[in-house]
C-alpha cells in the first residue's frame, strides 16, 4: 500500500509539474510578445511625434534647439533617450543617458534613412536589452537625417522572471494540495476499506463471526465483498458437508445431505436429465417500485428439489404467477435460477385468468382439496372447472413435451393434486420417460373419494405414472382401494402396485420432511437467546412468561378456530394462567379469492376477538393474530422464542410446521402439540398427540406442555429431532428419485410376484 501511495504521489507530482510548467512557459512567451508589441507601439508613437518637433527645430538650423528638443522629450518611462543623426549617420544631438551607452550609429538608423520608413528592433547596448526605433527625418520631402528612439527593455525580462516565480509557487501549492488530497483519498477509500475487508475476511476465516453478511462498510470494494460472501458460503457449506460426512462415517450412519443427494441423483440418472412439474414456482418475480425482486414462496418443495435440479442441471416447469415473471424470461419462457447462482432452468407456463380460476381456484382448490382432506368442507365440482383442469394439464404437458423433445429417457417428477391427469398424458407421448407423481395431500377412503364425478379419469390419469408417492402408507392403501373400485386393474398388495393395460404403477410412501436440524448446541448462549426472545416479545407488546405459537396458511384444514377454542377452554379451566400465557398465531392469507377462505379469515379474526374480549385485562390479551406472510427467517425466531407449538390440523398430508419447529429448537426445549390426523403424527411419537376436535383434550395438552419437567421436554425434543435428522428432506428426494430410476419400464408383473388382489384393512 505504501509503495502504491508513493507511486501515485510521484506520478502526480511529475504530472502536475510538467503540465503547470508547460502552461507557465506558454504564458511567459505570450506575455513577452505582448509587452514587446506594446513597447514598439509606444516607441513608434513617441518617435513620430518627436520627429515632427525635431524637423521643426532643424528648420531653425540650430543644434542647440535640436538638443533642447531631444532633452525635452527624453524623460519618459523606460525611455533611455533619443539620438539625432545627419544624413551620414553622424550623431548631432543625443540624450545624456543614451550617450553613455551608444558607441556607434546603429545599423537600423542607416537602414531607416535608406528605406525611408521606421525600423524597430531589439538589440543589446553594453549588455543591456533595449528596443530601438529608427525613423528618417525630412526637410521639404528630403531625408536630411535620422531619429533614434531607444527604450530600456530590461523590465520585460524582469516581468517574465516574476511570472516564472509565481508559476513555481502555484505549482508548489497545487502539488502540495493534490498530494494531501490523494493521501486522504487513499487512506479513506482504499487503505481503510482494504484493512476493514482484510479484518472481516480474517474474522470469517477464523470463525470469529458466524455470518458473512455481518459486513463492515467496504465502500468501493462492496462488489468484491459480495463475491467473497458467495465464496464463503460455498466454503462453509462444503465444510459443513465434510464435517457431517466425517461424523456420519464415524458414527457408521448413513444420513442424507444435500451433497449426497446431488451425487446420488447424478449417479442414478446416469447423465440423464430430470424434469419437475409443479403448480407453484420456486422463484416468483414481483415488481417492487422500479425494481424486480425474486421471492421464494414458503414451500418445503424448493428446499428439497433445488439440490436435485442443481446436480443434474434439470428443468422445473411451473405456473408463472408473479406480476414481473414475463419480464425476465427469454423467448422460450425460460430463465436460469437461482438468481444469484444460476444452475438450473425454470420454464414458466402462462395461464389466462379463466384457466387460473377454473383449474387452480376451481377444480384443484374447491374440488380436490376439500375432497382429499376430510375437514368437512363440501367439495364443489363444476363441469367448467373440470374442463379447465383438463385443459391446463394438457397445457403443462405441451410445455413439458417441448422441454423433453431432444432428451432420451427423461425422468419426470410431477408434484401434487394440480396434475392428476398429467402422468398419463406424458406417457402416451413418451413411453420411454420415467414418470413419478408425488401427492402432497391425503388420499381419502374410496367412499369419500367416490363422490367426485370424474374419479375414474383422475385415477386413470395418475396410473399413467410409473411411481406414485404419498406421505403415509394409509394414503397409499386408500389410493389402491380406490383403484380397485374404480378401474379395471390388478392390485398387487404385496408390492403395492397396480397392473393395468400392460403398465405397472408402484404406490409407495415417501414421508416428506425438512432440512436436517443442526446439532443441539451445548455451547448455546442462553443469555443471548433470552435477550433475543425478550426483544421479540417486547416488539409485540407481550409481557407474559409463557408463550405458545401456531404457524399456518389460513386454511380450513388447519383447525385454527378449534385451536383458539382449546386456548379459551385452557384459560377457563386453569385461571391461574390468565395474564400469564399468550398465544401467537401467524396466519398467512391463502387462496383468499375463494369464498370459503375469505369466510374462514373472518371467522378466525372474529374468534380471536371474542376470546380476547372475554379474558383480556390491562395490557394482556390471550391471542395475538399476526395476519401476514412471514419469511422462513422470521418464523425461525418465533419457533425459538416460544414454549410450545400447536399444530391442530383437522387433516393434513404431513404438516411441515411440526418438523420445522423441532428443527429450530437447538436448545432442545419447547413442546410440540400435534394433531393425530397429520402425517407427521406417524413419525413424531414424542409430541403430545391430540384430537383437534376434542377441545378439552387440546386444552389439557396445553397445560401439560407448560408444566412439563425440563428433562422430559428435552428427551422428547431430542428423540424427535433425531427422527427428523434421519429422515430429512434430502432423504425424501433421494428415495423418490432412486426408486424412480430403478424401475424397469417393460410390461406388467416385472417383480415376478404373484399379485394379490384382496384389500387389507386400511
Ligand atoms: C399445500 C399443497 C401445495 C401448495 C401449498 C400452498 O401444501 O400441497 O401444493 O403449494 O399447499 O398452497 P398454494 O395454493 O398457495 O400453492
Amino acid at each position: 500500500m505504501r509503495l502504491l501511495s508513493l507511486r501515485l504521489i510521484v506520478s502526480l507530482i511529475v504530472g502536475i509539474t510538467l503540465v503547470s510548467l508547460g502552461f507557465s512557459y506558454y504564458e511567459v512567451v505570450r506575455e513577452k510578445f505582448a509587452l514587446r508589441r506594446e513597447l514598439e507601439r509606444r516607441a513608434e508613437v513617441l518617435g513620430e511625434s518627436v520627429a515632427g518637433n525635431i524637423e521643426k527645430s532643424w528648420e531653425d538650423g540650430s543644434d542647440r534647439a535640436l538638443q533642447r528638443t531631444v532633452d525635452h522629450f527624453g524623460n519618459r518611462e523606460h525611455l533611455l533617450g533619443f539620438a539625432v543623426s545627419d544624413r551620414e549617420g553622424k550623431v548631432i544631438a543625443i540624450s545624456p543617458e543614451l550617450a553613455k551607452v551608444l558607441n556607434s550609429t546603429p545599423r537600423d538608423l542607416m537602414q531607416a534613412m535608406v528605406q525611408g520608413h521606421g525600423e524597430s528592433s531589439y538589440i543589446r547596448l553594453n549588455g543591456r536589452p533595449v528596443n530601438i526605433f529608427a525613423l528618417p527625418l525630412y526637410r521639404q520631402d528630403e531625408i536630411v537625417g535620422g531619429l533614434l528612439v531607444v527604450h530600456d527593455a530590461d523590465y520585460i525580462r524582469a516581468q517574465n522572471l516574476r511570472t516564472w516565480r509565481e508559476a513555481f509557487v502555484t505549482v508548489l501549492i497545487q502539488v502540495f494540495l493534490i498530494v494531501c488530497i490523494t493521501v486522504l483519498i487513499v487512506r479513506w477509500s482504499i487503505a481503510g476499506p482494504i484493512a476493514r475487508a482484510a479484518q472481516w475476511m480474517r474474522a470469517l476465516r477464523t470463525g470469529r463471526i458466524s455470518s458473512p453478511h455481518q459486513m463492515p462498510d467496504l465502500d468501493l470494494f462492496k462488489p468484491l465483498a459480495w463475491e467473497v460472501v458467495g465464496l464463503t458460503e460455498s466454503l462453509s457449506q462444503a465444510r459443513i458437508a465434510a464435517e457431517q460426512e466425517a461424523r456420519l462415517r464415524e458414527a457408521g450412519e448413513s444420513m442424507w445431505t444435500a451433497d449426497r443427494l446431488a451425487v446420488q441423483v447424478e449417479y442414478r440418472l446416469g447423465g440423464g436429465r430430470l424434469f419437475v412439474v409443479s403448480n407453484r414456482e420456486p422463484y416468483i418475480h414481483e415488481r417492487k417500485g422500479k425494481t424486480v425482486e425474486a421471492v421464494v414462496p414458503p414451500s418445503g418443495l424448493v428446499t428439497a428439489l433445488e439440490p436435485v435440479l442443481d446436480a443434474c442441471d434439470g428443468t422445473w416447469i411451473a405456473h408463472g404467477s408473479g406480476d414481473a415473471d414475463m419480464e425476465v424470461v427469454d423467448s422460450h419462457d425460460r430463465l436460469r435460477v437461482p438468481p444469484r447462482d444460476p444452475r438450473y432452468t425454470l420454464r414458466r407456463v402462462w395461464l389466462t385468468k379463466e384457466e387460473e380460476e377454473g383449474y387452480y381456484y376451481g377444480f384443484a382448490n374447491e374440488g380436490l382439496w376439500p375432497l382429499c382432506h376430510v375437514a368437512h368442507t363440501r367439495p364443489i365440482f363444476r363441469a367448467e372447472d373440470w374442463q379447465y383442469y383438463q385443459e391446463v394439464n394438457r397445457k403443462f404437458n405441451a410445455a413439458l413435451q417441448q422441454e423433453i423433445a431432444d432428451v432420451s429417457k427423461p425422468a419426470i417428477l410431477v408434484q401434487d393434486y394440480h396434475f392428476a391427469l398429467l402422468p398419463r398424458m406424458i406417457k402416451e407421448k413418451r413411453p420411454d420417460g420415467r414418470v413419478a407423481i408425488f401427492w402432497h395431500i391425503p388420499w381419502p377412503n374410496p367412499e369419500a373419494f367416490g363422490i367426485c364425478p370424474w374419479q375414474k379419469q383422475l385415477v386413470e390419469g395418475l396410473l399413467g405414472a410409473d411411481l406414485i408417492g404419498f406421505h403415509t402408507q394409509s394414503h397409499c392403501n386408500n389410493f389402491l382401494q380406490t383403484v380397485d373400485r374404480v378401474v379395471e386393474s390388478r392390485v398387487d398388495w404385496e408390492h403395492f402396485s397396480v397392473a393395468r393395460q400392460n403398465h405397472r404403477t408402484i404406490v409407495h410412501p415417501f414421508p416428506i420432511s425438512v432440512d436436517s436440524p443442526e446439532d443441539a448446541a451445548p455451547d448455546i448462549d442462553f443469555k443471548e437467546e433470552y435477550l433475543k426472545r425478550a426483544a421479540l416479545m417486547h416488539s409485540l407488546g407481550i409481557e407474559t412468561p409463557f408463550v405458545g405459537l401456531g404457524v399456518d396458511r389460513v386454511d380450513y384444514t388447519k383447525g385454527i378456530p378449534e385451536r383458539f377454542q382449546a386456548i379459551e377452554r385452557f384459560l377457563e379451566k386453569h385461571p391461574k394462567y390468565q395474564g400469564k400465557f399468550t398465544f401467537i398465531q401467524i396466519g398467512a392469507p391463502s387462496r383468499t379469492h375463494i369464498r370459503r377462505y375469505k369466510d374462514l379469515m373472518a371467522e378466525v379474526e372474529a374468534e380471536a376477538e371474542r376470546i380476547n374480549w372475554r379474558f383480556q385485562s390491562g395490557n394482556w390479551k390471550p391471542i395475538l393474530f399476526l395476519k401476514r406472510h412471514h419469511s422462513h427467517h422470521e418464523i425461525d425466531d418465533f419457533y425459538r422464542a416460544t414454549d410450545l407449538c400447536l399444530v391442530t390440523s383437522l387433516h393434513d398430508g404431513m404438516n411441515l410446521v411440526a418438523k420445522e419447529f423441532l428443527a429450530a429448537r437447538r436448545d432442545e426445549r419447547g413442546v410440540l402439540i400435534l394433531s393425530q390426523f397429520t402425517g407427521a403424527a406417524r413419525e413424531l411419537r414424542d409430541a403430545l398427540l391430540v384430537n383437534p376436535y376434542d377441545i378439552d383434550q387440546t386444552a389439557e395438552a396445553i397445560r401439560a406442555a407448560l408444566e412439563m419437567e425440563p428433562e422430559e421436554k428435552q428427551m422428547r425434543v431430542r428423540n424427535m429431532r433425531k427422527q427428523i435428522r434421519e429422515h430429512n428432506i434430502y432423504g425424501w428426494a433421494g428415495d423418490l428419485i432412486t426408486e424412480l430410476c430403478e424401475l424397469r419400464l417393460d410390461g406388467p408383473d416385472r417383480t415376478g410376484a404373484k399379485p394379490r388382489t384382496s384389500v387389507p384393512a386400511a
